[in-house]
């Protein structure tokens, strides 16, 4: 075993700590730090915490698959109290359990029964966005729809029927939400409090809300959570304050609008029309917008015990964040890490969806990634099969920020038209390769 120091410094506690350069801007940090120490894996001090930052795959599959049982998931404490006792902070075989346990939710079968559902929202959110006066705001409008499936799926809350029930909900999940995104930067402490008893008050209503609908609910998934064979009788309530967290809705929002961006414009009429009619190329096209813009930064562990990662030393309490933007940039697995490139994956990266991390990776990842890919290919489907768009006004700012979710700094404003594709691209391949130019 080599015994290799990772590169770069964790600093002295506080003086070193840089945690305001990490969440200003964390693709600075990362690229400057893989150019300066040469490697794509280094330290510096997070949240006050020493920290190894891995953006190659191979330290991210290490981590997450071939040494996941050295590592455990490292939460701060406000995270565990603003979501009680749920999977996320469970670990070994009490998590895995419960993982098969829930995972009869997240099923195929189990999933099927909110198709129509997802169409009918779909459908009701984005039909006659051509007649819009005004250009529409995409991550605002791509939220909404993400709110309304997330509370009508998990809690049978139909937002037209029920307008101010759910309006009401959605105001507490963000209240609950801000609570969590207010602790680790923001320094006045008296500010933090104040924002976290908020969302300590926000979670007690929205428990009581998903109480009184577990007790009420006869159908769906509020009522199937009922049968799951969870340790504690609070854990229903608890994974569904989980599933209908602000944060779901944001991360299906940020691909949506990543989406939207990358194929918009009169130059990828072809791609949009391959991705319409060959659904092989439109999953490469979602792969594609998953490796470039995944929608959460990554994910934090600590090490439960001395390891290596990629042959350098990880001591024994070591924090341990995969960064998923820099690890889906790895140019040892990802020729023109920066193109959108959606015929890498039928070419050279053929059959490597597993080495990203949009979802987290190996034995931990995410159990909705069934539901995302129903919700994103419904909505999709819908806007290929539909419309046209481009960006109005044509020049916006495209520059991203990536936290809390990867998207424009700018909500930006795209205009819609009905669209006939035959119109418009008579020539085009099975993959659509040789012919779109990048516009992000
Ligand atoms: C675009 C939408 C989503 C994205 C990008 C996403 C991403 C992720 C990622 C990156 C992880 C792993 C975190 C880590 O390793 O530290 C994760 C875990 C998880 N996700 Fe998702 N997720 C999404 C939607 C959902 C949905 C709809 C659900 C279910 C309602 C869900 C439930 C979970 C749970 C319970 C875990 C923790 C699993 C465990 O600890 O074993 N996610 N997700």
């Amino acid at each position: 075993m080599s015994q290799n120091r990772i590169p770069g410094s964790s600093g002295y506690a506080l003086i070193g700590d840089k945690s305001l350069d990490f969440y200003k801007d964390p693709v600075h940090f990362c690229n400057s730090r893989i150019h300066s120490f040469g490697s794509r894996i280094f330290q510096a001090r997070l949240l006050n915490k020493p920290t190894i930052f891995v953006c190659s795959v191979k330290g991210m599959k290490e981590m997450l698959c071939e040494k996941v049982n050295c590592f455990e998931a490292s939460y701060t404490p406000s995270m565990c109290k603003l979501f009680g006792d749920v999977i996320c902070f469970t670990h070994g075989e009490e998590a895995q359990l419960l993982r098969l346990s829930l995972m009869q939710l997240f099923n195929n079968k189990a999933l099927e029964i909110h198709r129509d559902y997802v169409n009918r929202v779909c459908t009701r959110n984005l039909k006659d966005l051509e007649q819009c006066r005004e250009p529409v705001a995409i991550y605002g409008m791509f939220k909404r729809l993400a709110t309304e499936l997330v509370l009508g799926i998990f809690l049978n809350i139909d937002a037209e029927e029920s307008a101010a029930f759910f309006k009401q909900i959605t105001e507490l999940s963000t209240q609950h939400w801000h609570g969590l995104i207010s602790a680790p930067v923001n320094v006045k402490v008296s500010a933090w409090s104040s924002g976290f008893s908020q969302a300590l008050e926000a979670k007690e209503k929205l428990l009581s809300i998903i109480n009184d609908r577990l007790r009420s609910e006869n159908e769906g998934f509020v009522s199937k959570i009922k049968d799951v064979p969870f340790p504690e009788n609070c854990s229903a309530a608890q994974h569904l304050l989980l599933f209908i967290s602000a944060l779901i809705p944001k991360a299906l929002a940020s691909l949506l609008t990543s989406f939207t961006i990358e194929l918009a414009g009169s130059n990828k009429a072809h791609v949009r029309k391959c991705a319409q009619e060959n659904e092989t190329f439109l999953d490469h096209v979602l792969l594609e917008i998953e490796r470039l813009w995944p929608s959460f930064i990554g994910g934090r562990r600590v090490a439960k015990q001395d390891t290596t990662l990629c042959g350098y030393t990880v001591p024994k309490g070591m924090q341990v964040m995969f960064v998923a933007f820099a690890v889906h940039r790895d140019p040892e697995i990802f020729a023109d890490p920066d193109e959108f490139q959606p015929e890498r994956w039928s070419g050279r990266n053929a059959g490597q969806e597993t080495l990203l991390c949009c979802f987290g990776n190996g034995s931990r990842n995410c159990i909705g990634i069934g539901l995302n890919d129903m919700i994103l290919k419904t909505a999709v489907g819908y806007l290929l099969n539909n419309y046209c768009w481009e960006m109005d006004p044509p020049t916006q700012s495209l520059h991203y920020k990536w936290l809390p979710v990867t998207r424009p700094c700018e909500d930006l404003k795209m205009k819609f038209t009905l669209c006939s594709y035959k119109s418009q691209c008579s020539s085009s391949t099975p993959e659509c390769s040789a012919h779109h130019e990048r516009s992000v």
